[in-house]
């Protein structure tokens, strides 16, 4: 049996990481492998719950954060984990990072207690973290992203933000990423959605090769 990959996709409101989530989950089922496609917040019944409450009631720093963390225990207990057991393919639509970026570089809570959190709620076993193996960051201007998202839908409390909360968000994504850059593949997400969806391909591939996934 294949191992378990887990892949996450991460960048700001309207980076258009979405649409190429769908393809990559294309590239590994035409490669035989099981994919599952998750969220986060969310990818539970509870957890979905919790989505509901983070990205719609105002609340406290520690709360928020608290919330994002007890969402992402769910999720890795009953969905994340039995998912690498049998061999599948993990996409998840944002992970911890997210909770590093908004919550830590978007909101300016504290770092460390998010790394607190972090080790508390991502602890194997055996010792280390679960972490995605690959993160692909989309990275974008949040005045280009702002424009994306302004002709989109209705925004949640997170899309409704200024654009100095998105620079703040970016520079978090930016900090984690040199804090582990081992697992992490930038994307320009600047340019047209083909060009976009040519790298994220190449990068995925790449890796593929790397680590013989
Ligand atoms: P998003 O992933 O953009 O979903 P959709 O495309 O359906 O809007 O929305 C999730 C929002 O939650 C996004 O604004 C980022 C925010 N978020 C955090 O603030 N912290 C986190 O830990 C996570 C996972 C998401």
């Amino acid at each position: 049996m294949a191992r378990g990959l887990f892949i996450s996709f991460e960048g700001i409101d309207g980076a258009g990481k979405s649409t190429h989530m769908d393809r990559v989950a294309q590239m590994f089922r035409e490669a035989g492998r099981p994919v599952v496609l998750s969220r986060e917040p969310g990818g539970t019944p509870l957890s979905e719950k919790l989505r509901e409450l983070v990205l719609h009631e105002p609340m406290n720093a520690l709360t928020e954060a608290l919330l994002m963390f007890a969402a992402r225990r769910e999720h890795l207990v009953q969905v994340i984990e039995p998912a690498l057991a049998r061999g599948a393919v993990v996409l998840c639509d944002r992970f911890t990072d997210a909770t590093f970026a908004y919550q830590g570089g978007g909101r300016g809570f504290d770092w460390q207690v998010l790394a607190q959190l972090e080790r508390m709620v991502q602890s194997l076993p055996g010792g280390g973290l679960r972490q995605p193996e690959l993160t692909v960051w989309f990275d974008l201007d949040p005045h280009i992203a702002a424009q994306r998202l302004a002709s989109a839908r209705v925004p949640d409390k997170f899309e409704s933000q200024p654009a100095d909360f998105f620079a703040a968000v970016r520079a978090g994504y930016a900090r984690r990423m040199a804090e582990m850059p081992g697992r992490f593949a930038r994307i320009d997400a600047a340019q047209n959605i083909d060009a976009v969806g040519a790298d994220v391909g190449r990068v995925v591939s790449e890796w593929m090769k790397r680590t013989a996934a």
